[in-house]
């Protein structure tokens, strides 16, 4: 079938064409697009910041309504509303033991443009074969994935919209919490970064019940959402010399249990291992690219007892952990709207621009 589908044929560079879209096929579904969120690892992709393979259809937050499914798929059906997550392979010794994040062929399903079976489901005008971000390509009106990433929901049209973010960034902030830190009642919890993957890890901290919650950043209106969303405490990076000093202040003069790094800033993931409690766990999500961070071993890590851990997704089993974050969010527990903000499909340039500048936590595109 005929789509229109925002397509990188050169880093930097997106367009909205006119392309073919195969059927689904074995095990795979035919999504009509509601809307889809732009993520921090689109700008990455389009960037080639992360080495994807060109040209591509990016997107990998979206939100629709199955339209048909291939063979084999029993799971879902035409009219169901689905939320789709990352792919996994299913068959790799991870997958097997229900950690589909950690999937062996991750890095070659996300940003190769391939299906599981290795081949690419859209063709452009000019005949070449065009691959789809995380086997999904949501930046279109219509895209192909695998049943076993799209996760259907009871929810309205509407909240559908607000949700997109649940398949990744705030699947991302939340899980790195509640999946990986699970951290005690009473615990303290400092995120680095108060974009839509930190803010979601501060909603989760705040429905973990930990009792200090620092939310650290540089644009004063993310501080504010972040206070507004469960942090208890924010700090604006450019009003303080020494950062993780103030972390260890507010936390009781220990430093904190729990820390997550969610700005990609490289400096601020050595600024949370100062700031950790001994024994304190510190997590990454954020995506450095070839940057490095000069770890001091054995002050940091070793002699206080200090964990670093990185995790894809947020350690998550979406058709489990996406279901859990709806609950949530029908509870007004995980009130994600705050960070939306919507645009026309043809206005991308703006909503990529907008998350660019820090104007807007959420961009999300309308079809
Ligand atoms: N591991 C995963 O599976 C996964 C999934 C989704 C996103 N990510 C990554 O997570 C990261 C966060 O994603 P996002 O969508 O929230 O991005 P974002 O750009 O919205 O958020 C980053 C935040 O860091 C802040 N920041 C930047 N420099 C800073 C500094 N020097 N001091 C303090 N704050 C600073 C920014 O103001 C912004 O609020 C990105 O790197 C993204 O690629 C990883
Ligand atoms: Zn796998
Ligand atoms: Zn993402």
């Amino acid at each position: 079938m005929k789509i229109k589908a925002a397509v990188c044929r050169e880093a930097g560079a997106l367009a909205i064409e006119e392309v073919e879209l195969a059927e689904p096929k074995m095990g795979e579904i035919l999504v009509k697009m509601v809307a889809s969120g732009v993520c921090h690892t689109d700008a990455a992709a389009r960037n080639l910041f992360i080495p994807a393979i060109l040209p591509m259809v990016l997107g990998h937050e979206g939100v629709g309504i199955v339209e048909s499914v291939g063979e084999g798929v029993t799971e879902l059906a035409p009219g169901d509303k689905v939320i789709i997550s990352f792919p996994y392979c299913g068959e790799c010794d991870y997958c097997r033991e229900g950690h589909p994040y950690a999937c062996e062929d991750s890095f070659h399903l996300f940003f190769h443009g391939k299906y599981k079976d290795g081949t690419t489901r859209i063709t452009g005008a000019d005949g070449t074969e065009i691959g789809s971000l995380f086997g999904q390509g949501s930046f279109a009106t219509y895209a192909v994935c695998d049943a076993s990433s799209a996760v259907k929901v009871d929810v309205s049209v509407d909240e559908l919209k607000a949700l997109c973010s649940l398949g990744c960034g705030i699947q991302t902030g939340a899980g790195a919490v509640l999946n990986r830190m699970a951290p005690r009642p009473g615990t303290s919890l400092v995120v680095f970064g108060c974009g839509a993957v930190g803010i979601a890890a501060i909603m989760a901290g705040k429905i973990a019940g930990c009792s200090t919650i620092i939310g650290v950043d540089i644009v004063p209106s993310r501080l504010e959402l972040a206070l507004e969303c469960g942090a208890t405490h924010v700090i604006n990076g450019k009003d303080f010399d020494d950062v993780p000093a103030e972390i260890r202040r507010i936390c009781g003069g220990k430093g904190a249990h729990f820390a997550l790094e969610a700005s990609g800033v490289p400096a601020l993931g050595l600024q949370m291992l100062d700031s950790m409690r001994r024994e304190g766990l510190a997590v990454i999500v954020s995506v450095m690219g070839d940057q490095r961070m000069n770890v001091l071993i054995e002050n940091q890590i070793m002699s206080p007892s200090v964990t670093l851990a990185g995790i894809v997704e947020g350690g998550s089993n979406p058709k489990v952990f996406i279901p859990e974050l709806v609950r949530y969010y029908k509870e007004g527990r995980l009130p994600v709207e705050k960070l939306a903000k919507y645009f026309k499909f043809e206005d991308f340039e703006q909503a990529f621009e907008a998350s660019h500048d820090g104007s807007v936590i959420k961009p999300i595109l309308l079809f």
